[in-house]
């Protein structure tokens, strides 16, 4: 019986229950609506709960014995039989020499040359034969326009860090860049995730496009915006291309589960715009709505690329399912953790002036909170603070209240969630798929300690 096979027979009492509890939207919005911190400690209690029957189950603690031989030693390549070949990724480049806990991990570079890889390929991917078109359409994909590439970032390093043996390209050169054609089949595992990271990244910047129409927007990653400088319509037709030539990619990986879990980050992305765009007055002051569009907009992207990713990798449900709850806490802790910086970060350190949401009428988690304290801001909220002087009473009234302060703790509340739902993972069968479980944890962290 294999490794995983054994984990998982062990894990299957607890897991069900545990994945139940952490899959909903509705245990985010009870987390943000009081109850958090009794949900947190059961969520933990589960998770402790799986990890000590997978312990049992195996006879070996997280690393115990498993890694002999691989931590600190001479080479890195495991001894198991299904890793032969695997050794590219038992060795990789940078910087990586070996698991030490107390070294300082730094994500983006883990993955940089896969990420300049996959930047390549997107570029190739979103150009055509037609000028204008071509023009606006790579706008985001030149060199220097590219953005902090989060998403593949986290997708590349969740596809390392759930290695099990089944990747094959170890010896074909995994971190040059791909140059099949885009409808060409990939004919491994790893070149398949790679074009996952592609598709999950030109979904996103295909939203940022119709986003900045719907908003009027005049910048975008320090530039100008494309519907500033093509305008209006070319600019939501340059997102559809980008999303037509990502649909291309998605239906090369042959794989109608993964197919079905993109399609619906789509939905959800129009779902939550449109949400936010039509909320009556109720809505506009309830925190279920606001988290549920939160997770529309943000949060389903990143964690449904994050299961498919598993999927793609050949991980059972179990496994996917962690996956995505990585992603969906990570999605909703960058998002309130947003919600925190408008209201107390530096215009020029977040590149845009602050209380953006408010003067766009937009309530997020820091007023939601503060109507609780203050029930007059109730009618700024439905009337979305468009009356002169509303910004300036509902930015004093959010001060005065605990209201920035309970958004920082449900971001961390997420934080620790997508941490447990990488300690919930099976025990890492590397040391370097141990180093990249460190390095999304640390993400995770980044995500609700940053300052812009
Ligand atoms: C940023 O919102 C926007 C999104 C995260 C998604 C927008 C989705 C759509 C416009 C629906 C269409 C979707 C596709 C796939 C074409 P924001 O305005 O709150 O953030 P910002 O400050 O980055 O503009
Ligand atoms: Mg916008």
């Amino acid at each position: 019986m294999g490794f995983f096979t054994r984990l998982a027979r062990g894990r299957r009492a607890a897991a069900p229950t545990m994945l139940a509890a952490m899959s909903t939207i509705g245990a985010v919005t009870r987390n943000a609506t009081g109850e958090s911190a009794r949900a947190m400690r059961t969520m933990r209690e589960r998770i402790g709960a799986v990890r000590t029957v997978g312990r049992r189950a195996n006879g070996e603690d997280d690393m115990g014995g498993f890694f002999d031989g691989v931590r600190g030693g001479a080479s890195n390549t495991t001894t198991k039989g299904r890793f032969a070949g695997f050794s590219a990724h038992a060795v990789p480049a940078n910087g990586f020499v070996g698991e030490d806990d107390s070294a300082p991990v730094n994500p983006f570079k883990i993955v940089d040359e896969e990420l300049r890889a996959i930047g390549e390929r997107m570029r190739a991917a979103v150009s055509s034969d037609i000028p204008a078109l071509s023009t606006a359409s790579e706008y985001f994909f030149k060199l220097g326009a590219e953005g902090k590439r989060v998403r593949p970032t986290v997708l590349l390093l969740l596809a390392s860090a759930m290695t099990n043996g089944v990747m094959t390209t170890a010896n074909v050169g995994w971190r040059e860049t791909d140059h099949a054609p885009a409808h060409q089949a990939p004919a491994d595992v790893r070149r398949r995730q790679q074009r996952l990271a592609e598709i999950a990244e030109m979904i996103h910047v295909a939203s940022l496009l119709h986003d900045d129409v719907l908003d009027n927007a005049a910048t975008r990653r320090g530039l100008r915006a494309l519907n500033l400088e093509v305008g209006n319509k070319l600019a939501i037709l340059a997102g559809d291309f980008l999303l037509a030539r990502a649909s291309v990619t998605l239906a090369s990986l042959r794989n109608t589960e993964v197919i079905e879990l993109l399609s619906r980050v789509l939905e959800h992305l129009v779902a939550g715009e449109v949400m936010q765009m039509t909320a009556n007055p109720e809505s506009l002051s309830s925190m279920d709505h606001y988290v549920k569009k939160s997770f529309y907009k943000t949060a389903s992207l990143i964690a449904n690329s994050s299961k498919a990713i598993a999927l793609l990798g050949g991980h059972g449900e179990e496994s996917a399912q962690l996956a995505y709850e990585y992603g969906k806490n990570l999605g909703l802790a960058f998002q309130f953790q947003d919600d925190v910086l408008d209201f107390i970060g530096s215009d020029s350190l977040l590149g845009k002036p602050t209380l953006g949401d408010l003067k766009e009428g937009i309530a997020t988690a820091p007023v939601l909170f503060a109507v609780e304290e203050f029930p007059e801001l109730s009618s700024l909220v439905e009337r979305r603070f468009k009356h002169t002087g509303d910004v300036q009473r509902a930015h004093e009234l959010v001060k005065q209240s605990q209201g920035i302060e309970r958004t920082k703790t449900l971001a961390m509340q997420h934080c620790d969630m997508a941490i447990a739902a990488i300690d919930a993972l099976p025990p890492a069968e590397s040391a370097y798929a141990n180093h990249c479980r460190r390095a999304l944890k640390e993400l995770a962290k980044r995500a609700v300690h940053r300052s812009k």
